[in-house]
């Protein structure tokens, strides 16, 4: 979409985003065309264990995933679940998206940004490529 109302706009998401699939892939894709700018909080491994997760990628790869798309320009840690004010304020964020499993968590934020909660892709997760990685 580019510069709106004169501003440049720079977008965030956040995610744990553990064997990059398709449906992250299009979350991210269509964050990204709300501005000119998305950085993309992935959750550490520290975080994913304070929230019981266990992921097949640690951070680092996850990371190295993320920043390898076009669509992303900045990659930033998650390690605890306090922290995304700071983020909206230190990165100038003018829009805050997140996958509509989460919709209505995060309109405490509304006073700091724009929130936008997307459909999440059908028929895809992490959860279930981790299953099938299991049998
Ligand atoms: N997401 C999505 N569509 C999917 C899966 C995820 O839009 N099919 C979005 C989520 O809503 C979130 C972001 O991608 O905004 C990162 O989600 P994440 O939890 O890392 O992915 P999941 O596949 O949902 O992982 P898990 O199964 O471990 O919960």
């Amino acid at each position: 979409m580019g510069i709106k109302d004169g501003k440049f706009k720079t977008v965030l998401t956040y995610g744990t985003f553990d064997l990059l699939h398709y449906g992250h892939l299009e979350i991210l894709r269509r964050a990204s065309l709300l501005g000119d700018k998305l950085i993309v909080g992935v959750s550490t491994d520290k975080f994913n264990e304070i929230k019981g997760k266990t992921c097949v990628l640690p951070y680092q790869k996850r990371k190295e995933l993320i920043e390898s798309l076009d669509y992303v320009d900045k990659v930033i840690p998650e390690d605890n679940w306090d922290q995304k004010v700071t983020d909206i304020q230190d990165n100038d964020i003018d829009i805050f998206v997140m996958g509509d499993d989460w919709k209505g968590k995060f309109n405490e934020l509304k006073v700091f940004c724009e929130v936008i909660y997307f459909p999440r892709t059908n028929g895809i997760s992490s959860t279930k490529l981790r299953s099938i990685l299991d049998d």
